[in-house]
């Protein structure tokens, strides 16, 4: 079956990325997630005590686990309306931690935030960043940053598979909830990622949706290289793909 074959419904052109997604997003991919940000974070995140900084926040799923880790104030960077409401939506029953998370509402190369973290957080992001915009990402990440702030960030992909994997399989008052995202490259230097989102009752498949993003192959010698340009040197190491960098006293993240 192709990545635009819809069943139930009727076909909608989507225009905004994650209109799709979000709504299948936490239900299939959360447990995943948490897996990997509780390991990353029980490792790098030490002992903030200016503020926490997440680029591409999503549903805010490391966005209430830094909450809970400190008292300091957390920024939660999504331009996506359809994650953030999902973010919102979880703040909204958290009135404890309301008055801490700030919730920024563009891309961060669109912020101007200066120093407002000494530790920073952006995993799952930059592969859907070309060039440009990517490097204006890093560079923004960057002042945000106190001078000496650690961040960890997830490299874009360096090769395409092309492959499938299945999302996780949920029962929900009998439906079953599941999905799959298959991974093919596009050109030299591009990946599109298809995710197909599965409801299925009493056997039989009620509605399927599909959400297709297009990404950016960059190798780490030059993702590296965009990171020293930035100001950010890297300073370790840690799975899947990601760098932490430390940001130089002295950065110049100007292009
Ligand atoms: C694949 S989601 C990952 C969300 C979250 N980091 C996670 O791992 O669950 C990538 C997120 O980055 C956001 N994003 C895209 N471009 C961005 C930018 N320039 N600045 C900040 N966030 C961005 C998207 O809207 C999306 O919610």
């Amino acid at each position: 079956m192709g990545c635009h074959e819809r069943v139930g419904g009727t076909e909608i052109t989507v225009n905004q990325p994650y209109a799709v997604t979000a709504e299948f997003y936490d239900l299939l991919q959360a447990d995943g997630q948490l897996a990997v940000v509780d390991r990353l974070a029980d490792r790098w995140f030490g002992r903030p005590r200016v503020g926490v900084l997440d680029v591409g926040a999503g549903t805010g799923l490391a966005v209430f686990r830094f909450a809970q880790r400190c008292e300091l104030p957390v920024h939660a960077v999504e331009p996506a309306a359809s994650m953030r409401a999902v973010l919102l939506s979880r703040l909204a029953t958290r009135p404890d931690l309301r008055p801490r998370v700030r919730v920024h509402a563009a891309g961060v190369q669109e912020l101007g935030l200066r120093g407002v973290a000494d530790f920073g957080w952006c995993l799952n992001t930059m592969g859907g960043l070309g060039g440009p915009a990517r490097r204006r990402a890093l560079a923004a990440l960057a002042e945000a940053l106190v001078p000496g702030g650690v961040a960890v960030v997830q490299r874009p992909p360096a090769t395409a598979r092309g492959d499938r994997r299945s999302l996780a399989r949920v029962e929900l008052g009998g439906d079953v909830y599941t999905g799959d995202v298959t991974s093919m490259p596009v050109g030299a230097a591009g990946v599109r990622w298809c995710f197909r989102y599965r409801v299925v009752r009493d056997g039989e498949l009620v509605r399927q949706e599909t959400e297709t993003f297009d990404g950016h192959l960059v190798s780490a010698e030059l993702f590296d290289a965009e990171l020293l340009r930035a100001g950010l040197a890297p300073v370790g190491a840690d799975s899947p793909d990601v760098v932490v960098v430390r940001r130089s006293p002295a950065s110049d993240t100007r292009e």
